[in-house]
């Protein structure tokens, strides 16, 4: 019996970026449990043959090297196209039937994907409801979810509560593509998997955490939707929380998801949320020159580009252990990285001792590019007295497990195909983030809000931002990462 996989927003770039490349690797690969179709619908007017040829284009493309074209012939034999209106209940009962023909008499798993423009999750959901496409009698049904997962944590309630009227929650997979690459779940295995981490994570060792997602690109193409969004909405409400939640998360029960969600909800529960006058204090907002000469962005727009934040988990393992989060466009270098600073030593014994906690030790998980992982350490320069330099372990993706990462998106569709939500995100802890953002985003639109810093492209943000950090006797990691 074959899955089948309906994919909304067809015609977009997600799915023939992402979707479709990642489901033709993983059938390349033998890693689908059992066949799948793939259904296409959106609204543009398609036979099946037109769209697997532009696919196969596409998929070529972003495929690179490791596109072949038997295989894809095979692949592409699953693939169909069905036209369809969103709005209209008679063109999913018309999905509904075209499905109940390819399955002549054989219902297997739908999985329905939502790659269309947030404003059409509701109608979307409302449909397959009321086509009956929902109803789990002859299989299961599962809807994955793009992100954003609403603007604010109204949004996001009444987008839950839309879903929950016709789907349960363990139906429903909210996807944060973070959680789907191998570095991030790796985090889960070097803190879970080895006995030597866990005792010093924690207050007593620790003394900062800096979580960087720096991007070089600018807003490009995206530019007038991320005009209204802004980088709180666009990166920290789901990627930098999601690791942050990786990096602070006490060790679930068991590897399970929802006692590794249940974890993951309490860090957001325990973050004491900003307000007022402590958002000031602790938030940054920047914009890059140049922003406002964006096609699609407003002359006069104040959309933040680059921000940062430091928030406090009030628990006993992080009591007085800031978490320093901060990402923007127009940086440096891409580079995502979780740096965990711990504090110097308390003795300096040595008269070249490390002075501050830039030489102290640091545990630098480099999550993209250079995927990796380095330990930083002093030692003692051979015949130069007792000269120390700060030198690291490293551990590379590329040099110990040599050939390509794969893509954040096979895992997650596997996952999804196999009914394991681990990987996404449940309703209270999207809803838990807005909690922590919201406020954030209110103090950024009153009178009352951190002036914006002006960067120049292709830094690590405002100086100011530098600065704060150091009145702070703490310094950003501030390295682009070296590939090898
Ligand atoms: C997306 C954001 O969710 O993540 C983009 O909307 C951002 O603005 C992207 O560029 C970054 O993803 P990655 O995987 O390239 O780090």
């Amino acid at each position: 019996m074959a899955d089948t996989l309906v994919i909304f927003g067809a015609s977009g770039d997600l799915t023939s970026r992402k979707l479709v490349p990642a489901l033709y690797q993983l059938f390349r690969k033998g890693r689908l449990e059992k066949p799948i179709r793939v259904v296409g619908f959106s609204r543009s007017k398609f036979t099946h043959d037109e769209w697997r040829k532009k696919l196969r284009e596409t998929t070529a493309k972003f495929a690179g090297e490791s596109f072949d074209a038997k295989q894809w012939e095979s692949f592409a034999e699953q693939i169909y196209y069905q036209a369809g209106d969103i709005g209209k209940t008679e063109d999913f009962v018309a999905l509904r039937q075209f499905l109940e023909t390819l399955e002549a008499g054989e219902p297997g798993q739908h999985l329905y994907y939502l790659a269309t423009a947030p404003r059409f999750y509701e109608p979307a959901i409302a449909r397959l409801g009321e086509s009956g496409l929902a109803d789990e009698t002859h299989g299961p049904r599962r809807v994955i979810i793009e992100k954003p997962f609403g603007v604010d944590l109204e949004s996001a309630n009444a987008l839950n509560q839309s879903i929950h009227k016709v789907f349960s929650e363990q139906q429903v997979y909210r996807i944060d593509h973070y959680l789907g690459k191998e570095t991030v779940q790796n985090l889960l295995v070097l803190r879970f998997a080895n006995t030597i981490f866990e005792p010093i994570w924690n207050r007593n060792y620790i003394d900062h955490v800096q979580i960087t997602v720096a991007e070089e690109v600018d807003v490009g193409s995206r530019a007038g939707y991320y005009d209204t969004a802004g980088v709180l909405r666009d990166m920290f409400q789901n990627h930098l929380l999601q690791l942050l939640m990786v990096t602070a998360m006490e060790a679930p029960v068991r590897f399970e998801a929802d006692a590794i969600r249940n974890e993951k909800v309490k860090v957001l529960q325990a973050i004491h949320p900003l307000e007022g006058e402590q958002v000031r204090k602790d938030t940054f907002r920047g914009q890059y020159r140049g922003y406002t000469a964006a096609e699609g962005v407003e002359p006069t727009s104040r959309t933040a580009t680059f921000a940062a934040a430091k928030l406090s988990i009030d628990n006993w393992r992080w009591q007085g252990v800031p978490f320093y989060l901060r990402s923007g466009k127009a940086m440096s270098c891409r580079t995502t990285q979780i740096v965990i600073q711990f504090h110097a030593p308390p003795h300096k014994l040595f008269a070249g001792s490390p002075r501050g906690l830039g030489e102290a030790n640091r545990l630098v998980i480099q999550v993209q590019p250079a995927e990796g992982i380095q330990l930083h350490f002093q030692t003692k320069v051979p015949d130069a007295g007792m000269k120390m330099r700060q030198t690291d372990l490293d551990f590379s993706y590329q040099k110990e497990f040599r050939g390509q990462m794969p893509e954040a998106y096979e895992r997650l569709l596997l996952d999804a195909l196999e009914g394991d939500a681990s990987l996404f995100a449940r309703a209270d802890e999207v809803e838990a983030a807005w909690q922590i953002c919201d406020p954030i985003l209110q103090s950024w639109k009153s009178n009352d809000r951190p002036t914006l810093m002006m960067y120049d492209p292709g830094l690590w943000g405002p100086d100011e931002c530098r600065e704060w950090m150091l009145a702070q006797g703490r310094e950003w990691f501030d390295t682009c990462p070296v590939l090898g």
